[in-house]
């Protein structure tokens, strides 16, 4: 396959960026997005030029690094990881454009390079148990019905790319902070710091500047773990009850 590649540049935080035009030429169909950059970044460095920066590490959909915007959509067309994403999704000649998560709480570092750090800092805030678990015990040990964990592991799956907030007109990080208080609230585990978890949760998502859901569904579409928009609705009210408790101590 033959592409045609606007490629956004940038060499530092500090600078201006913008799109530079490349040509992708002989990549097989059957080659990742991530293999393909990786094909035009050794014929850069074979031309003595700059090899593009972007983001990844596992490559196989379960770290949440890689994190590019393919034209105009978080992660490209086929609602997967970047780094899972083949070429055979695209028709020979395309003309593809390929920017790094835009959101106002996601810096760009370099070319397609963010920094998502403050997703981290969100999760420091509050998305642990503090329980001391020990070795693992016998699966029966504690029970849980099977509605509950089923809305945990689903929960759970999220992998923290932040796709959610790139593909948010608010950039809001209600997806990801309403999976980690999901998944926790429904365990025992997760019982003792539970209202706290979702008031420091959403306090340090307001400070780090991401914004509000206002129901668009677009994070839901292209989250590549499928976390459905029902823990938004979860996050809002363990919010909400723990706002009151907290009135009313
Ligand atoms: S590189 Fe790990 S999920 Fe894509």
């Amino acid at each position: 396959m033959n592409l045609k590649l606007k490629v956004w540049r940038q060499k530092n935080a500090q600078s201006e960026g913008k799109l530079v035009d490349y040509e992708a030429r002989n990549i097989p169909p059957a080659a990742s997005f991530l293999e393909m950059l990786d094909i035009l970044n050794d014929e850069l460095q074979a031309k003595g030029e700059e090899p593009i920066a972007f983001d990844h590490d596992c490559r196989e959909g379960i770290c949440g690094t890689c994190s590019l915007t393919i034209n105009g959509i978080a992660h490209g067309p086929s609602a997967t990881t970047t780094c899972q994403l083949y070429m055979r999704t695209f028709k020979d000649g395309e003309t593809i454009y390929i920017e790094p998560f835009r959101a106002r709480s996601f810096p760009v570092m370099r070319d397609l390079v963010t920094d998502r750090a403050a997703l981290d800092r969100i999760k420091q805030a509050g998305g642990y148990i503090t329980a001391r678990v020990g070795s693992a015990q016998d699966a029966n040990s504690t029970l849980i019905p099977k509605t509950a964990a089923d809305l945990s592991m689903e929960a759970a799956a999220c992998i923290g790319c932040g796709a959610c907030v790139a593909a948010c007109p608010n950039a809001s990080a209600m997806l990801f902070v309403g999976a980690s208080v999901t998944h926790l609230a429904a365990l025992p585990q997760g019982q003792p710091e539970r209202r706290e978890r979702a008031l420091r949760m959403v306090r340090k998502m307001d400070e780090e500047g991401f914004g509000n859901c206002s129901n668009h569904y677009e994070c839901e579409a292209v989250c590549p773990a499928e976390i459905p928009i029902t823990v938004i609705s979860n996050l809002n009210r363990e919010y909400a009850a723990a706002s009151a408790r907290e009135a009313a101590i």
